[in-house]
């Protein structure tokens, strides 16, 4: 029995999608599946694209086509969007929503396994400008073939829902899947992040193609990142330059980062476990993310806007952060609100911004003591 289908608008799109999708949470996923809740992650989308105007954008995984059809009709640019699936019942509604939008001149169907569809363009001339990889859990299986189906300079992104393996929860699981150990810390979404952008530089260093991060975001439930391809060997080698070892001691909490991995804390001795391989270089963009975040308050996208907003300046900080919270009920003071802490630390001369990846941390260039110190100060009790 066909699903029945509702049709809602999302952005300045019209979709049609499985009802039952608008009441259970999380969504189905069989036979089609449309997740509402990925709306400002899907606004994202179209900003990114909205800013680095690609001629051409592949969603290989489009299921309802929401988020390449969302590119091709509120990103203002005249971009040819191709939607892929391997499932009969979405691109039955991909193809409702392309008509529905009047979008059949500059939209393309393709029925089409993934990887399959990606590497049926290497020998080809025209790669696409912009990839998307949205699959259900890991994008690991699709990246090496994504950085290769894109054009010099073209930009993938890629979303990862098993956001608790790239955060440390099952190390063993992210060494399997993405050749790097994610272990606890107070920054496990940005270090899951710089895992993803790391192992992409890995996959596309295998055919001589670099990376250059753009923005990356996380929630509670997936990762996500956006970086663009660089051909060449040189381009490989710069990017594999970038990767690295980053590492919080649990006995003194000192942070540590570099080349290689540490078997114990420089600081105290204790026996620790390196995050990593993973990528240590910039991340973002400013000038992309600057034209990002002016399209989503214009369009008036509050959540998309406050993700992109806190990202400016963040490549200011070393690969990791500090939490106020961990810090007071280590010292079992009451507890410091994220603004009094900056605001001591920025008193006594360091720099110091909110973190973005994390719910309640804080970037900057002191040392853990010093941080310590700061937030003391920020509580008003004295060591
Ligand atoms: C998470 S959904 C995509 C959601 C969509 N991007 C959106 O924003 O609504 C993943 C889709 O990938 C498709 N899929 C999963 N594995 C695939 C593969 N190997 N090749 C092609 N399609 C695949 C599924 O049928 C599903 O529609
Ligand atoms: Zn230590």
């Amino acid at each position: 029995m066909p699903q029945k289908l509702a049709l809602i608008c999302e952005g300045g799109t019209e979709l049609y999608v499985p009802s039952q999708s608008l009441e259970g949470t999380p969504p189905a996923t069989h036979p089609v599946f449309f997740n509402p809740a990925a709306k400002t992650n899907r606004d994202i989308s179209v900003a990114l694209a909205a800013a680095t105007g690609p001629k051409s954008f592949l969603d290989v995984l489009a299921g309802t086509g929401a988020r390449g059809l969302r590119v091709a009709k509120e990103s203002r640019r005249k971009t040819h969007v191709t939607l892929a699936d391997f499932s009969t019942p979405s691109l039955a509604v991909t193809r409702r929503n392309v008509k529905r939008n009047q979008l059949l001149r500059r939209c393309t169907v393709v029925h089409e396994e993934a990887n399959r569809y990606l590497t049926s363009r290497f020998e080809r001339q025209e790669k696409f400008d912009a990839i998307d990889v949205d699959p259900f859990g890991s994008p690991a299986p699709f990246v090496q073939a994504a950085t290769m189906a894109a054009s010099d300079g073209g930009v993938v992104s890629m979303t990862a829902t098993d956001a608790a393996v790239l955060c440390g929860v099952y190390p063993d699981v992210s060494f399997r899947r993405y050749g790097a150990l994610a272990v606890r810390s107070e920054f496990v979404h940005e270090t899951g992040l710089r895992i993803l952008l790391g192992f992409a530089a890995r996959m596309g260093g295998i055919n001589d193609i670099g990376i250059e991060p753009i923005m990356a975001h996380s929630t509670l439930h997936y990762l996500r990142v956006f970086f663009r391809v660089k051909k060449g060997a040189a381009k490989a080698d710069a990017s594999v330059e970038a990767l690295g070892y980053v590492t919080q001691c649990n006995g003194c909490n000192a942070r540590e980062w570099g080349p290689s991995p540490i078997e114990r804390c420089t600081s105290c001795g204790t026996r620790v476990r390196s995050n990593g391989p993973l990528w240590t270089g910039k991340i973002v963009d400013e000038e992309v993310v600057a034209g990002a975040l002016g399209f989503t308050k214009e369009a008036g996208w509050k959540d998309a806007a406050e993700t992109l907003a806190p990202l400016r300046g963040v490549d200011l900080f070393p690969p990791f952060s500090y939490s106020p919270e961990r810090v007071c009920s280590r010292l079992k003071i009451p507890s410091v609100p994220v603004r009094s802490a900056l605001e001591a630390l920025t008193g006594t001369g360091f720099t110091a911004a909110r973190q973005p990846f994390e719910e309640n941390g804080i970037k900057t260039d002191a040392e853990y003591a010093e941080f310590v110190e700061a937030v003391r100060a920020a509580s008003g009790t004295s060591a």
